[in-house]
């Protein structure tokens, strides 16, 4: 079975505690696609030209140091307006939707660009302020010297960023569920996401 799940929405509206989730709870594999672009993001920040940091962009990179910075997330949101940039990271992720066990990949784009015939897609969001405020407290767990208002203005940049640009803009694909995660804990979101899923998913694939 090679079950392929799409998970988008915009910065911290709980997508990727989501999708690791639900990929522990199905045994599929995940890959959380946003790290492509942050660590395409962190070697531009090092002096180096986007399209050739995707074109030469190695899996062990992604695990190497902490890609989930303010800075670095800035950085990733820039270069993915770059169509060169998204094309170079095209195959990567499809190959690893195709992954025999299933696959959950999230992202801005899984579902109506490097999926789009997906099994499932669900598109997670939430207030600009609720999300802001999710981040903030992550960064500042860290010891991150952020304030509120620098995170929501953070937040609201990349949403606009990212949702206005003309290569593969984040948006809900047609067919995906959608999951307001606002006023919901994260275990109520993990256990609608499992719902949604256990309703579509092939009984005896
Ligand atoms: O999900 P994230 O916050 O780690 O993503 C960082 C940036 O990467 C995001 O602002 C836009 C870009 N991105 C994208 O354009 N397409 C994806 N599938 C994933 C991320």
């Amino acid at each position: 079975m090679s079950l392929t799940v799409a998970i988008d929405g915009p910065a911290a509206a709980g997508k990727g505690t989501i999708s690791k989730a639900v990929a522990a709870h199905f045994g599929f594999s995940h890959l959380d696609t946003g790290l492509l672009y942050r660590a395409v993001g962190r070697r531009t920040l090092q002096g180096l030209n986007p399209v050739e940091a995707a074109q030469t962009l190695t899996a062990e990179e992604l695990e190497q140091g902490d890609l989930r910075t303010a800075e670095i997330a800035q950085a990733a949101s820039k270069v993915a307006v770059v169509p060169e940039v998204r094309a170079a990271l095209v195959d990567f992720q499809r190959a690893f939707a195709r992954r025999a066990g299933g696959a959950v990949l999230d992202g801005r784009d899984i579902g109506t660009v490097i999926c789009p015939n997906a099994d499932i897609k669900l598109f997670v969001t939430a207030s600009a302020e609720v999300r802001a405020e999710r981040r903030f407290l992550e960064l500042e767990a860290k010891g991150a010297e952020v304030t509120r208002d620098q995170v929501l203005t953070d937040v609201r940049e990349r949403d606009a960023r990212d949702s206005e640009r003309s290569a593969a803009p984040m948006k809900a694909a047609d067919d995906a569920i959608l999951l307001d995660t606002s006023d919901l804990s994260i275990e109520a979101a993990l256990a609608k996401a499992i719902e949604i899923i256990e309703k579509v998913r092939p009984t005896n694939p």
